[in-house]
């Protein structure tokens, strides 16, 4: 079974959104070889239409680009990526969405792949919160896949 059968396999009915890369960050790469309907469904392009893609087809004229270089840099250093990006659907429309990035490690424990979570949110109203819920929270509260607090702004958590 290859990885993307088996990410297939358990991610297709998730309320979340989860894409698959092959691990060639340097452009044009990285290419997509799975989207799941719930990215479909936020971002607004067909699965055919972002496989053999790259990511970058989500990014506008708004998008921090100091934010997408830093995501290339930690998943190369460390092999995540946690934070808040400004995403641009197919119909030109930004939204603010979650990326929760890690490597799918081969036998050998090298990255054979990167899968993101990825989840849109909204600002919370007023000060930040010191609560583990953080700054931002997600516009469908069914999508609660990432573990990890968010607890700053448009930046990196973990
Ligand atoms: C699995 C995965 C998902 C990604 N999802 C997004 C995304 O939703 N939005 C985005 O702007 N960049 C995303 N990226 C990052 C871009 O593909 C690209 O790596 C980034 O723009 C840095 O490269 P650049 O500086 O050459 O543009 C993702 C990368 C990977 C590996």
């Amino acid at each position: 079974m290859t990885i993307v059968e088996l990410v297939q396999m358990f991610a297709e009915p998730l309320d979340v959104a989860v894409v698959v890369t092959d691990i060639d960050l340097e452009r044009p790469g990285p290419t997509v070889l799975y989207a799941n309907p719930a990215f479909a469904r936020m971002s607004g392009y067909a699965v055919t239409e972002m496989l053999g893609s790259s990511p970058r087809l989500l990014q506008g004229p708004g998008t921090n680009r100091e934010l997408t270089r830093m995501l290339a840099r930690r998943l190369q250093a460390e092999g995540r990526f946690h934070g808040v990006l400004e995403n641009y659907r197919k119909s030109g429309e930004a939204y603010l969405c979650e990326i929760d990035v890690r490597p799918i490690l081969n036998r050998e424990g090298g990255p054979a792949a990167f899968i993101a979570f990825e989840r849109e949110v909204v600002r919370r109203r007023g000060r930040p919160s010191q609560s583990t819920a953080g700054r931002y929270r997600p516009l469908d509260p069914t999508t609660t896949a990432c573990p990890v607090p968010l607890s700053a702004a448009g930046g990196v958590f973990t």
